[in-house]
């Protein structure tokens, strides 16, 4: 199948040029698994100066933007303009993204379209919330939030699919491995009966959640974990680790 282990660091609204130089740092020193791809998803007004410190074989990633190219959109910033100030990706649906500012599922699907058609790849985040994991519904969110986003999505190779259950964002509260893989499982289930065989054996899913240096092995080893989306782990020096959790 030869999905390329993908890992993202979301920096999310953290971060400034001293605490980014040293961060930078550790990534340079490393050693990184060349096996991995390593994309960094930093404040976009640090975008360039990121992509100025990291070596070309990180990729730098937007954490979000605007569904249109350009126009009277006060505060938003358009794909080519991530691209055009160094960024190769953008993070898109996080979910701090749906819940704080509300952004729907067809808003995250016509962005994701538009962020495509500007040449950027893009990770797009589904996860179900606590109360509707103890309601049973994880499998009809994520299927729901994927059935949106393929109505938005025709070409699926430069799309990957980060699983966050936002129970387990932030909180310290992995999913086990078990938790992660089951829902990694049906969403590739999922995709052979509602795309294609050929998307659900290439596309890469990762997990995301309270991803640590501690849990990165055991998670990485299950079959259908294709890499991680990493908060708070991604500022320290342990993201290192994280990215050479396959090896
Ligand atoms: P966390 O965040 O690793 O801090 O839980 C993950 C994410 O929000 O992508």
């Amino acid at each position: 199948m030869g999905r390329k282990f993908c890992v993202g660091g979301n920096w999310k609204m953290n971060g400034n040029k001293a605490e980014i130089a040293e961060i930078v740092k550790t990534l340079v020193a490393g050693p990184l698994d060349p096996n991995t791809e390593v994309v960094i998803g930093c404040p976009a007004v640090y975008i360039s100066y990121v992509r100025g410190l990291l070596p070309a074989t990180i990729g730098v990633a937007g954490q979000n933007s605007y569904k249109v190219a350009k126009g009277a959109f006060t505060g938003e910033v358009a794909p080519a303009m991530l691209k055009d100030v160094g960024a190769d990706w953008v993070i898109l649906g996080h979910s701090e993204r749906r819940q704080i500012f509300g952004e729907t599922d067809d808003l995250i699907g016509e962005k994701v379209a538009h962020a495509l058609a500007e040449g950027l790849k893009v990770i797009a985040c589904i996860g179900e919330t606590l109360q509707e994991r103890e309601s049973n519904k994880t499998e009809e969110v994520v299927f729901r939030q994927m059935s949106v986003l393929s109505k938005y999505v025709k070409d699926w190779t430069n799309v990957v699919v980060a699983y966050e259950p936002v129970w387990a964002i932030g909180t310290g509260k992995t999913a086990t491995p078990e938790q992660a893989q089951a829902v990694h499982s049906v969403l590739r289930k999922w995709l052979v009966d509602n795309v294609s065989q050929a998307v659900s054996d290439s596309l890469r899913i990762q997990y995301g959640g309270s991803v640590t240096a501690a849990n990165a092995k055991e998670l990485a080893s299950q079959a259908d974990i294709d890499g991680f989306l990493v908060g708070g782990a991604s500022l320290k020096p342990e993201f290192v680790q994280i990215v050479n959790a396959k090896q």
